[in-house]
């Protein structure tokens, strides 16, 4: 959709004279609504109803009524056309007789093309002058009564101009739904009626004839006595207007029949499925429709809230001093389970997970998949149910896939989709579409992928499909796992074999979970080799917590005096313990207590205890093993007595944030002495304040300084948190828990 894209007039709106013919609910609410808000010098209704005439200047829903059309129109600053779709013809007709001089016209029917072709055969001469219109607005009460001028606030408008609308005229027209309150936005005229057709006609269509067809068999009369919540809510649009839809359904007879043709052969799958006991098919649908109405639930929330709070900012106030004691158990691993969903998926069988992180990041690639035909169930309490579809199984997606913030689901993705028979378009949000994809795209076009990107390599990404792919050796010119795991997986659909070097060990979780799933890979050194020809078993797995979420509460704990708090079942995979060596030497208490493996991933309680820290020189070795965790290590810096120097870590530049230059203003908002430095940064210990920092959208940045309230003199405001949901949901339930007092603020 073309958003927005209608100009504003500038100034107050003021019609000399609105016109509005055809005072039903929304005709009526359009007039009142602008008559109460004094924009009109003077509001004019025409009806064919001498009755709802009568009460429409009863109800001060108009100024007064005329019979006559021509009477009404002249001199008129706009004219609404609000009747009945069918009825527009005639009365376009009528008005393309009179003269009109230089007034305004707009509709508001819901199906467009043909009044569009109607306004083009009876009033060429004032094309330019119509502005076709459509407020996705109304109730299942109609007339006159039910007007309401509030009827349009916060509700979407859709203009869709043709071809000779001029613009002064849109802008008019746009310019007065916004004073009603109105979200506009503008659409090509045939696109309109498609989505409209499949959103509104086509459950309109299905509400009339469930209720119809259940009624009409008298031994079904019984239902409605014992029909519960589930029958109203879904048949509640059967009450609307019988005359007003059968109209639409004549007016937008193509495009409703385009969609309710596909519809009926989804449901004859579903019948036949149903018939031949399909289970599988059953639950794709059902899961799939499910999250699809959870995610439209959101977007509706969101609107809402929106709408009355004009601001998605999500602050997190901080409250100063505390300290940290309990048990608790931080969300799982997003690493695992990523490449849980990505690797369950491509076996041979039903893999369980446990443990897996209901976090957005992990979500999206749980979501891309089941676009791509993975029938997944849950996840509930952590657990999901992958029916794999083994490495050749997956479906072309109906669209691009959406990874929101997610790097991991991009990188890893574009391996395993360059090796795929179909074309796949990746998206994600601002962050993500700032972030460089050449790293991954160079190596894969060097196996043979076909990969577009947008401008220096960010995405969107179009991984065209259908490709042979050869094995190849690759040196990373940087250490990255998500590197390294995508090439493994183009591997396992490359002819030969597939070897890796890394400059540095990072993150090994894709090659254990390969095995884990009976994959061989050949590890020896820097190296990792698969070859393709073997296949995926489906397994169990169980995620450990994740270390990098834990990181928060053991830097927490470290700085808070008299705390002693343990997280228990903690991945501690040496490839990611870089912040237990890096505080260790700092001078933290941690002890790993309990260790165990759980499926091919080392596991343990650790017990932290507070302790006067120190400042070091950082290890350039230790970076990649903590390369998640510097934001939390850089507030154990500005906690540590003397000076913290970190090198070699350029890579924080090109994370969900610039991490180096987002922590190092935060920190010196709050009084620490900082210095950001090309590829690290110093920072000296001290007592430090409160203030105002901003996350930039990043997660572990807006939780990081949640954690730097512990030690600070005053309140620390943190700025766009929302993200946090993408690695840590509940983060402020488990903070507030072990004793870190941070609050969402009313969203300002
Ligand atoms: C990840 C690898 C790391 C890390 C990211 C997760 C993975 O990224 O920062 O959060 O799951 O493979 P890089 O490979 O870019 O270092």
């Amino acid at each position: 959709m073309a958003e927005v894209g209608v100009p504003a007039v500038v100034g107050e709106l003021r019609l000399a004279r609105l016109v509005v013919v055809g005072l039903g609910l929304i005709g009526g609410s359009f007039a009142k609504g602008l008559r109460d808000r004094g924009q009109c010098g003077e509001v004019i209704g025409v009806d064919l109803d001498a009755e709802s005439c009568r009460r429409a200047v009863e109800l001060g829903v108009v100024d007064r009524c005329e019979e006559d059309l021509a009477a009404a129109c002249a001199g008129a600053t706009l004219i609404v056309l609000a009747v009945p779709i069918l009825a527009m013809e005639k009365l376009l007709q009528q008005l393309g007789k009179l003269d009109l001089g230089q007034a305004v016209l707009t509709d508001v029917g819901s199906a467009k093309g043909s009044i569009l072709r109607a306004a083009e055969r009876c009033l060429p001469q004032y094309l330019g002058q119509f502005v076709p219109g459509h407020p996705i607005a109304g109730s299942e009460q109609s007339g006159v009564e039910a007007c309401d001028g509030n009827l349009f606030r916060h509700h979407r408008v859709i203009l869709t101009p043709g071809a000779a609308t001029d613009a002064a005229a849109l802008a008019l027209v746009g310019q007065a739904w916004r004073t009603l309150g109105a979200n506009v936005e503008q659409m090509d005229i045939e696109h309109h009626d498609e989505v409209l057709a499949a959103t509104s006609h086509l459950p309109h269509l299905l509400a009339f004839g469930l209720v119809d067809s259940l009624a009409k068999r008298s031994e079904n009369l019984e239902i409605f006595r014992y029909a519960a919540g589930g029958f109203r809510d879904f048949t509640r649009i059967a009450g609307s207007d019988p005359l007003m839809w059968h109209d639409i359904f004549l007016a937008n007879r193509q495009a409703v029949l385009r969609v309710l043709d596909d519809f009926r052969s989804d449901l004859d799958a579903l019948r036949n499925a149903v018939d031949a006991q399909d289970g599988l098919h059953l639950l794709g649908v059902f899961t799939r429709a499910r999250v699809a109405r959870e995610h439209f639930s959101t977007i509706l929330a969101q609107r809402a809230y929106v709408g009355t709070m004009h601001s998605t900012d999500l602050i997190y106030l901080a409250n100063p001093g505390g300290s940290l004691s309990g048990r608790i158990r931080v969300p799982g691993d997003k690493s695992i389970s990523h490449r849980s969903i990505m690797l369950g998926s491509l076996a041979e069988g039903v893999t369980e997970v446990e443990g897996f992180l209901e976090g957005e990041d992990a979500l999206a690639t749980l979501q891309a998949f089941r676009d791509m035909g993975v029938v997944i169930e849950g996840p509930q309490h952590g657990r999901v149910t992958i029916h794999g579809v083994g490495l050749h199984g997956l479906k072309p997606p109906p669209g691009p896939l959406y990874l929101g913030n997610s790097g991991t689901s991009m990188r890893l993705l574009s391996g395993l989709l360059a090796g795929q028979a179909f074309d796949t378009t990746l998206t994600g949000d601002a962050s993500l579409s700032k972030r460089p994809m050449n790293r991954v795209a160079k190596p894969l076009r060097q196996m043979g992928a076909l990969i577009e990107t947008a401008a220096d390599g960010r995405p969107p990404l179009l991984i065209h499909g259908g490709r042979r792919l050869g094995g190849m050796t690759y040196e990373m010119p940087v250490a990255s796992a998500q590197v390294k795991s995508c090439l493994l997986l183009a591997g396992l659909y490359a002819a030969g074999s597939t070897t890796v070097i890394e400059p540095a060990p990072t993150r090994d979780h894709t090659e254990r979970m390969l095995r884990g799933f009976g994959y061989p890979v050949t590890s020896e050194g820097k190296s990792a080799t698969v070859e393709s020809g073997h296949k995926l078993t489906a397994t169990r797995i169980e995620v450990p917590a994740d270390i990098s979420s834990a990181a928060f509460f053991l830097v927490a704990a470290s700085i808070a005096p008299g705390s002693d708090l343990v997280l228990e079942h903690v991945g501690i995979n040496p490839t990611r313990t870089g912040v237990i060596d890096i505080l260790r030497l700092m001078g933290a208490d941690l002890t790993l207590e309990n260790q165990r493996e759980v499926g091919g991933e080392p596991v343990a309680d650790i017990r932290v205890r507070a302790a006067q820290l120190k400042g070091i020189d950082i290890p350039e070795d230790l970076v990649p093993l903590a390369i998640d965790e510097f934001p939390v290590l850089f507030i154990a810096a500005a906690c540590a007595e003397g000076r913290t120097v970190l090198r070699g870590a350029e890579e924080l530049r090109v994370k969900e944030s610039d991490r180096i230059q987002v922590m190092a203003d935060g920190l010196l908002a709050l009084g620490v002495k900082v210095e950001p430095t090309p590829d690290g940064i110093i920072i000296d210990g001290g007592a430090y304040g409160g203030g105002e920092v901003n996350s930039h959208g990043d997660h572990r940045i807006a939780m990081a300084f949640s954690v730097a309230s512990l030690r600070a003199s005053a309140p620390i405001r943190i700025h766009d948190c929302a993200n946090v949901a993408t690695s840590f949901p509940n983060f402020l339930g488990l903070a507030g828990q072990v004793g870190i007092r941070v609050d969402e603020e009313a969203r300002a």
